[in-house]
């Protein structure tokens, strides 16, 4: 359903590589809410990915570009400013990446030139996007910025690896950020700490399917799906949520208060029945 909520803005959208991720979510449901918007990502995703169907299906144009590399976000922002005719009201910061997660390195055994890597893409890269635009003066009066987070930035949870800082890092930089382009421009920046989520960077993340089982079981409202994620997106980028700023907002079906649920702890006990011997599944992460 469509709301117009975001009439004759303009945006910049990061990170949707296929129709499962949750940039592409986003950018669906800015176009039904009437947003005109520039679609980005790395010129390898662009290559891998879908992004032509969605540019074609929303009306937008693809520019390239490496969110760690300033050059390529300055070329990004004029670009933008070019083709949308002024200034932008919201950007979406949709990117994660870890080559220790990739490569399978345990958090106890972190190739460090991967660990920079990681929380140069996942979280300076969001302070990049917002130090350039701020440089260029990009983002109208009262705009919005969001970036994705995960609550693994505040609990530990088996498997995240050093993406877990990344996350911690980036909620920090919308806070810091936050506050210099409140003060100044009025500009909000927040994150959004989705639940689990089946998407290519949600499935390289270890035990997934049981993480998202787990916490399934665990939210009173269940997982928060792409979809419903995009929606909660489009209402930050509203004008409905004008004084949200510097927060770090769960969308997670309320996982986030929970300590144990009914459904949950009936499925542990279930494992004794079963005969599972939890002293055997060590493999030290
Ligand atoms: N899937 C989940 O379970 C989940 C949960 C909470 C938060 N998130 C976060 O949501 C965001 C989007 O991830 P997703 O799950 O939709 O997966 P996705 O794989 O569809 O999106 C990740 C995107 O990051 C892009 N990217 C990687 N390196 C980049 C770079 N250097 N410059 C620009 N873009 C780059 C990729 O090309 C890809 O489009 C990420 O920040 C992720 O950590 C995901």
């Amino acid at each position: 359903m469509s709301y117009n909520l975001l009439k004759g803005k303009k945006g910049i959208i990061f990170g949707a590589l296929n129709d499962m991720s949750i940039a592409w979510k986003v950018a669906e449901r800015a176009h039904e809410e009437g947003a005109t918007f520039v679609l980005t990502n790395t010129p390898v995703a662009m290559r891998m990915g879908e992004m032509d169907e969605l540019a074609k299906k929303t009306g937008a144009q693809v520019i390239p570009a490496d969110a760690t590399s300033i050059k390529d976000l300055e070329e990004l922002v004029a670009k933008s400013m070019e083709i949308l005719g002024g200034k932008v009201d919201f950007i979406l910061h949709s990117i994660g990446m870890s080559p220790n997660v990739r490569k399978g390195r345990k958090y106890d055994d972190l190739d460090y030139n991967y660990y920079q890597k990681t929380l140069d893409v996942s979280a300076m890269s969001f302070h990049k996007v917002l130090q350039v635009c701020r440089k260029m003066d990009a983002i109208n009066d009262w705009g919005s910025v969001v970036a994705l987070s995960y609550i693994a930035a505040q609990r530990t949870l088996y498997g995240y690896n050093d993406m877990a800082d990344a996350k911690s890092m980036l909620e920090s930089i919308a806070r810091s950020f936050g506050y210099i382009y409140g003060r100044d421009k009025k500009i909000r920046v927040n994150t959004v700490s989705q639940s689990p989520t089946i998407t290519t960077a949600g499935s390289g993340v270890k035990g997934m399917d049981s993480l998202i089982d787990f916490s399934e079981r665990m939210s009173p409202l269940g997982n928060a799906d792409a979809l419903e994620c995009a929606d909660y997106c489009i209402t930050l980028f509203s004008d409905l949520t004008r004084k949200v700023t510097m927060q770090n907002l769960f969308h997670d079906g309320g996982f986030s208060n929970m300590g144990m649920s009914w459904r949950a702890i009936t499925q542990y006990n279930k494992s004794f029945e079963d005969g599972f011997d939890i002293s055997q599944a060590r493999d030290g992460d």
